[in-house]
C-alpha cells in the first residue's frame, strides 16, 4: 500500500495538549448531567463522544474509526446508570474512581470494581454501567474515554436507566427518539452554573501548566 505524505502542518493538527483541551468543557453533555451526583465536565477529543446536547465541537476532527472523550468530576459525582450498543473503555487519569455494573437497568448493579491511574475497564455493548470519583477522595477525578466508532442522532445513545430519566425530566432535561436532547428555557443558566462551580474546582486542582 501506498501511503500518502503527510506534512508538518497536517500533524500539528492532530496534536491536542491539555492546556487547550481543558479551555473546551462542555458541562451539560447529557441529560443526567445536571442531576445530583452526576455533575462533570465533559470534554470531546475525537467524534461526538455520544454527546445528547448537539452543541459542540470536537477538538480533532479528522476522520477516526473510534472516539476520545474525557470528564472531570467531583468527589461522588460521574455518569449515571446507562449503556449503549458499542464498547466503552474507561482509564482513569487522576483519582480513584468505582466502576458499577449489572443486566438489568431497574436493578441494583451486579458488580462493581475500584480502579485508579493507569488502570482501566472495557464494558461490553448493552451491560448497564455508571462510574463516579470514589466519595472519600479529596479531590476531583479525571477519566479518558473511548467510545467505538457509532451512528449519531439516529436513535437513544445512551440508553439511560428509568429512573434517570425520570430524574432528568423532573429538572426539566430529556432527550428525544433519537437521542438529542431537547433543551428548557432554563438551559443557558444551568450550563454556566455548573461551569463556572465545577472550573474553578479544577484549575485549583489541576492548575494550568501554560
Ligand atoms: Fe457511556
Amino acid at each position: 500500500m501506498e501511503h500518502p505524505k503527510v506534512t508538518n502542518e497536517e500533524m500539528m493538527k492532530r496534536v491536542l495538549r491539555f492546556s487547550e483541551v481543558r479551555k473546551n468543557p462542555i458541562p451539560v453533555m447529557f441529560i443526567d448531567s445536571v442531576q445530583k451526583g452526576h455533575q462533570r465536565l465533559n470534554y470531546s477529543l475525537i467524534g461526538d463522544g455520544a454527546s445528547e446536547n448537539p452543541d459542540f465541537s470536537p477538538m480533532l476532527d479528522a476522520p477516526h474509526t473510534f472516539q476520545i472523550g474525557m470528564h472531570y468530576a467531583e468527589p461522588g459525582n460521574g455518569p449515571a446508570y446507562h449503556t449503549h450498543d458499542y464498547v466503552e473503555m474507561f482509564v482513569p487519569l487522576k483519582g480513584r474512581w468505582t466502576f458499577y455494573w449489572g443486566n438489568d437497568p431497574d436493578g441494583e448493579p451486579e458488580g462493581s470494581t475500584e480502579l485508579g491511574p493507569w488502570d482501566c475497564i472495557s464494558m461490553p455493548p448493552g451491560i448497564w454501567r455508571s462510574f463516579e470519583v470514589n466519595k472519600d477522595e479529596k479531590e476531583g477525578g479525571v477519566v479518558f474515554v473511548v467510545l467505538d466508532q457509532h451512528a449519531v442522532y439516529e436513535g437513544k445513545d445512551p440508553y439511560w436507566a428509568k429512573h434517570v430519566e425520570e430524574g432528568g425530566k423532573a429538572l426539566g432535561f430529556y432527550a428525544d427518539e433519537n437521542g438529542m436532547m431537547v433543551k428548557p428555557d432554563n438551559f443557558d443558566e444551568v450550563n454556566k452554573d455548573l461551569l463556572e462551580r465545577l472550573q474553578a474546582r479544577m484549575d485549583a486542582e489541576i492548575p494550568p501548566n501554560g
